[in-house]
């Protein structure tokens, strides 16, 4: 009986070595501690082209609320897609489909799971127009990180974030999802962003997720403001402008870059090759890979640039698009296209190349599943809500202050609070909500309750709504401010008025809203608080002499209303300062601080507003204390090219609170070959200074990167002359010399 077993085992073991020599050891791919480089190559080569294509294509599951992007829910999955953009935050099942991918298919590659985490997951902080306003990267950063820790633990691997459009037309509803309309600081909080969300090192054995440098590019330039539309920017304003915030994140490590929907000049950016290939992937050395945005690969037709599907998908991947969001294009095109050799092999395996790549550093090949744990410890820690109370009370701009009428004061004994607002906190969150739930998010009358404790009583009434015609709640409003010391009104923009497809043709407040403001100023003559709740900057000039104060709070997310009841109390004092211009009118639109001079700087200005200037520029906001700025002081007054020159000055706290001061340091460029804005911001720096304290800022100042500006072909020209440095009212020249 024995033989035939020791026969058999014989054979299955010469059957063994056998396989082993043919190759049926544990793929190179799946070996852990190969190089990535490797391992993408070894499984580049087992792959069919069916494989492939659906690589570079991306399909959504789960429940989608995005009221602009509605898709039907896939009941009926292919478990090879490269990726899905997850409308979900349960990590079970999410991992019940990857374990389909894992385990249902050929080669068991990974699902790369995708979000639009735009400012927070399920712990909202401030819009990032707001977040821009605390000119604090460190805390943005820390909140990126808090953002990618609960979304990893809801499945989500990689974020559609951060968005980093210079916008200066308010009336686009996007401008909300960026930080402003300055390029330095924009690429600042692009760095801040991408290593909050991907982590210092490497994104594997971390709770750390994937950016995604988007819209490239220049979609802020949509015409008039409205979304979708045409864009028409030179290349100089490409290079100056638009271009420097991708390049910083893209030096940050960004692992992807999402083009934009907008066509540039007549080559929509989704089939734009001199951007995504010969500017982010030739000479920046992009390694990571470029997803379209939602349909924009099938929108092509639309734009006219296109006749067909087919059309569509050949020019966007030959451009260099790698991943297909949701229009099915790729998967639909590229077998025919590459039959009719109208796309290569080589630039289908480059996309594949870089798809694989990312996936190979998230560590979804050998962790492909998201840990579970209980939901009470995956959201909303301590350390979460820390952050984001302190990152609302930082980006909170205080506009008006007359006769110090805020903080309020110990003797206000009654204080009528007003507005469409107070009660309902689903407006505090902003557009794109992650995975937040209202529920979480404090009301500001219970903020000002808490915040008060019963030392003021609050009268309450709605006043109106956002919008209507509707007046009836006024006499209410009129009754509660007349038995009130003071009145705070609570006014602004619902959610939905700012985002994507969201722009306005007025960004005034809404008539009704105006009118109750002088109807209260009219019928009371109480000192009138106006506490702001916008995903834009809005024109105020017809309101703003009818109030006493003025508090920007934007849309300040989870922990917003204790950071409002704290200004207002003065338990916090503010900081922000505007990252971006408020008109005066709608029609001054765009007015922003860098523009160039005019050929005429006295004359070209509105007859009827009598000014150029805006209502409140980039770089504006006040506080409870007061700064005295030393002298500023150069280490020389002329230098060469190669040489540095370092600038500091002495910022002293002269008032009775201790503050958070930021100093913005601007350059001129007088005389230049290709003309130069009015003055660029190159530095900024905020830091904490105790009352009566003084603490010394410094700007050093390294000609090559600070003094150098792009031409249009994106060379960096230096050139001698004389140059200013501008910081608070000071203006110093300086000489640079070859
Ligand atoms: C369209 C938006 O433009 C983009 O920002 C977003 O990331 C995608 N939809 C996915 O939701």
């Amino acid at each position: 009986m024995k033989k035939p077993l020791i026969f058999l085992t014989g054979i299955l073991l010469l059957a063994g070595l056998s396989s082993l020599k043919k190759g049926y050891k544990t793929p190179l791919y799946k070996d852990e501690h190969a190089p990535i480089k490797q391992r993408v190559e070894d499984l580049l080569k087992r792959m069919t082209l069916d494989e492939k294509m659906m690589q570079l294509s991306q399909y959504t599951f789960g429940l989608n609320d995005n009221p602009n992007n509605i898709e039907r829910e896939k009941s009926t999955l292919d478990p090879r897609v490269g990726s899905l953009i997850y409308f979900g935050n349960d990590p079970i099942l999410r991992n019940e489909i990857q374990k389909r991918a894992i385990e249902e298919t050929r080669l068991g590659i990974p699902i790369l799971f995708g979000f639009d985490i735009i400012h927070g997951c399920k712990t909202l902080f401030p819009i990032p127009l707001a977040t821009g306003c605390s000119f604090d990267t460190a805390l943005a950063r820390k909140a990126c990180e808090i953002a990618a820790r609960e979304s990893y633990l809801s499945g989500i691997n990689w974020t559609f974030s951060p968005m980093i459009n210079i916008a200066r037309d308010p009336r686009w509803g996007r401008i909300s999802e960026g930080y402003g309309e300055d390029p330095y600081t924009t690429s600042m909080f692009a760095i801040a962003s991408v290593k909050g969300y991907q982590g210092n090192k490497n994104i594997i054995d971390s709770l750390h997720i994937a950016a995604t440098l988007k819209h490239y590019i220049a979609y802020g330039l949509s015409e008039g403001g409205r979304d979708y539309t045409y864009t028409d920017v030179s290349r100089q304003a490409l290079w100056e402008t638009y271009l420097p915030a991708f390049k910083a994140g893209v030096d940050a490590g960004a692992k992807t870059v999402m083009s934009s929907f907008n066509d540039i000049s007549g080559t929509p950016a989704t089939i734009n090759k001199y951007l995504l290939t010969d500017v982010l992937k030739n000479d920046w050395g992009f390694k990571g890979f470029v997803v379209s945005d939602w349909d924009a690969i099938a929108q092509l037709m639309a734009q006219g640039v296109a006749k067909d599907s087919m059309a569509c998908a050949q020019k966007a991947l030959m451009a260099g698009t790698d991943m297909d969001m949701l229009d099915g294009i790729y998967e639909q095109n590229l077998k025919e296209l590459l039959k009719e050799h109208r796309v290569t092999m080589q630039r289908m395996d480059d996309a594949v190349r870089r798809i694989l790549t990312v996936k190979f550093q998230l560590g979804l090949f050998d962790h492909p599943y998201t840990p579970v744990i209980p939901a009470s410890q995956r959201y909303l820690q301590p350390h979460a809500r820390t952050i984001a109370s302190k990152l609302a009370a930082e980006s909170m701009v205080l506009l008006k202050n007359k006769k110090n009428i805020l903080p309020i004061s110990s003797s206000v004994k009654s204080i009528a609070v007003i507005g469409p607002m107070v009660k309902d906190s689903f407006d505090l969150m902003g557009a794109w909500r992650g995975r937040a739930d209202v529920k979480d998010v404090e009301s500001i009358y219970t903020a000002l309750q808490e915040e008060f404790n019963g030392k003021i009583s609050l009268h309450y009434a709605k006043g109106c709504d956002f919008d209507s015609k509707d007046k009836s709640d006024f006499d209410s409003a009129i009754q509660a401010a007349k038995i009130s010391d003071e009145v705070i009104l609570f006014l602004g923009e619902k959610n939905g008025w700012s985002g994507e497809n969201a722009s306005r043709s007025n960004i005034s407040l809404p008539k009704v809203q105006e009118d109750l403001i002088k109807a209260i100023k009219e019928k009371t003559g109480k000192p009138v608080i106006l506490v702001l709740n916008n995903g834009r900057p809005l024109a105020l000039a017809n309101i703003e002499p009818d109030v006493n104060a003025i508090l920007e709070a934007w849309q300040p997310g989870t922990l917003g209303a204790s950071a409002i009841a704290g200004i207002l109390s003065g338990r916090i004092n503010p900081s922000g300062k505007l990252d971006v211009t408020f008109p005066l009118t709608t029609g001054q639109i765009p007015v922003f601080y860098d523009m160039r001079q005019s050929a005429r700087p006295q004359s070209g200005i509105y007859q009827d507003l009598g000014t150029n200037d805006p209502m409140y520029w980039f770089g504006y906001g006040l506080t409870y204390t007061t700064y005295h700025f030393g002298k500023v002081k150069l280490s020389a007054t002329s230098i060469k090219k190669k040489q540095q020159l370092i600038a500091t000055v002495h910022v002293t706290n002269t008032g009775t609170r201790d503050g958070e001061e930021t100093v913005l340091w601007y350059i001129s460029h007088p005389e230049a070959t290709i003309s130069r804005p009015q003055k660029e911001l190159k530095h900024f720096q905020k830091l904490g200074i105790k009352a009566g304290q003084t603490v010394t800022y410094k700007f050093v100042i390294n000609p090559k990167a600070v003094l150098a500006y792009p031409n249009d072909k994106g060379e960096s020209i230096l050139e001698a002359g004389d140059y200013y440095l501008m910081v608070g009212n000071q203006k110093l020249r300086f000489e640079l010399r070859n």
